[in-house]
């Protein structure tokens, strides 16, 4: 299943959790990490599995759950206590390597084996960019990585802070310092590379929904799939900037018919213009984009 916006939603906020049922985003990431204070821990945990419990069609929104890092003591118990649930994936925070990943998988496999649930069913969607380390470590994923692992997002909070920085964007124009433009250049090649769904960052400015729009064209542009949706209203603009538009899709079909009526070639000329092989990649890839959110509807 492609999904195009992950929801965050406080894991102990009982408002949020029904508003979030509600809401077009394609996956819910039911959050027990930064949004829930220390003291609502165990709250949060009941409150995932049980919504998790009332929640087993997933056929028009995954339930994810984002758990505490490897490095506290929380994310084990965090873990045990949401797999009765059986999320469609965790969202695994400030790893630091692929190792992280890999330790996450070990885990799931021995709470899968506990809940009776498939071995391998439990995907993870990994914070790629949240320590100092992690820009040095990209290369892991490559030499070795779970087959659980389906996305990679990226975050420039945790990253400016880890990088001792006092500010992560331009304050000029707002965009983000060359630090966190490398994090992301990584972040995308790096899910390309093992065939992940590479995910924007979030947005934090949520009542700007005209920016949220314009950065969604330009993760588009760059290679990005989906972004990561903080407030309810975000979840509409990140669904429609991610769906090819008609234009596009007539376009790509265009390529399609072009090179099947020229068999043989490798470059054939379309409106004045020279195409090749990346275009008629390109064109299939919107295809199949349109057909995997055909089957989310
Ligand atoms: N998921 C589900 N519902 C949400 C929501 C979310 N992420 N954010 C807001 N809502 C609900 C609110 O409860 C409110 O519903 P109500 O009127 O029934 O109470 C409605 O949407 C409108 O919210 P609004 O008043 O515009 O925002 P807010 O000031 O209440 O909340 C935030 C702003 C940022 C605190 C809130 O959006 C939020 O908690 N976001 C998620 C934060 C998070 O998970 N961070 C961790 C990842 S970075
Ligand atoms: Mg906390």
């Amino acid at each position: 299943m492609i999904i195009r916006s992950w929801l965050f939603v406080p894991g102990d906020s009982e408002r949020k959790l029904a508003k979030g049922g509600e809401n077009p985003a394609d996956a819910l990431i039911l959050d027990l990490e930064d949004s829930v204070a220390d003291a609502r821990q165990e709250i949060a945990r009941d409150m995932v599995r049980n919504y998790l419990l009332a929640h087993s069609d997933r056929s028009h929104q995954q339930l994810w759950v984002r758990v505490n890092p490897l490095d506290t003591d929380l994310s084990l118990p965090d873990l045990a206590a949401v797999m009765p649930g059986a999320p469609d994936g965790i969202v695994l925070p400030k790893v630091y390597s692929a190792d992280d990943v890999n330790t996450m998988a070990n885990y799931l496999s021995a709470l899968e084996a506990r809940e009776g649930l498939a071995l391998g069913s439990t995907k993870i969607h990994c914070v790629s960019t949240e320590t100092a380390a992690s820009l040095l470590t990209f290369h892991t994923y490559l030499e070795n990585v779970t087959d659980r692992l389906v996305a990679l997002t990226w975050g420039g909070e945790d990253l400016a802070a880890a990088l001792g920085a006092t500010d992560n964007r331009n304050p000029r124009t707002g965009d983000y310092d060359d630090p966190y433009l490398m994090a992301k250049s990584l972040c995308l090649a790096t899910a390309r590379a093992i065939d992940a769904q590479p995910v924007g960052v979030v947005f934090v400015d949520f009542r700007d929904l005209e920016g949220l729009e314009a950065e969604c064209l330009r993760d588009r542009r760059a290679g990005f799939f989906g972004k990561i949706a903080i407030h309810p209203a975000q979840a509409e603009v990140i669904n429609r900037t991610f769906t090819p538009s008609v234009e596009e899709v007539a376009h790509a079909q265009r390529v399609i018919d072009v090179f099947e009526q020229n068999p043989g070639l490798g470059t054939v000329g379309l409106d004045g213009k020279m195409l090749d092989m990346p275009h008629l990649k390109q064109a299939r890839n919107v295809m199949a984009v349109v057909q995997q959110i055909e089957e989310l509807a």
